[in-house]
């Protein structure tokens, strides 16, 4: 499976068990985070250009976030997924 971020000319493998934040930072991808991944900053906001119906559905801390935005700390992807963040 792969992650796209056309805005960094990046393209990351994984194989569907990690969160997409342990992900990004593992590949050197900035995520910014105050909560270390735990749902309760908001930092972690990424908008979802593709893929979404390949994402888990929302947790309790997405519920009032816009359609195609997620906390990069509260998903995982069972396929491609394109994705884009306001500071890269
Ligand atoms: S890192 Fe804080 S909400 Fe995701």
């Amino acid at each position: 499976m792969k992650i796209n971020c056309p805005q960094l000319n990046k393209t990351i493998e994984h194989n569907g068990n990690k969160r997409i934040f342990d992900i990004l930072l593992d590949n050197n991808v900035p995520i910014a985070s105050s909560c270390r991944g735990n749902g309760i900053c908001h930092w972690c906001k990424i908008e979802i250009i593709s893929g979404s119906e390949f994402l888990n559905k929302k947790s309790k801390y997405e519920m009032n976030l816009k359609e195609n935005v997620r906390l990069c700390c509260q998903i995982k992807s069972k396929g491609d997924i394109t994705i884009k963040s306001t500071y890269w």
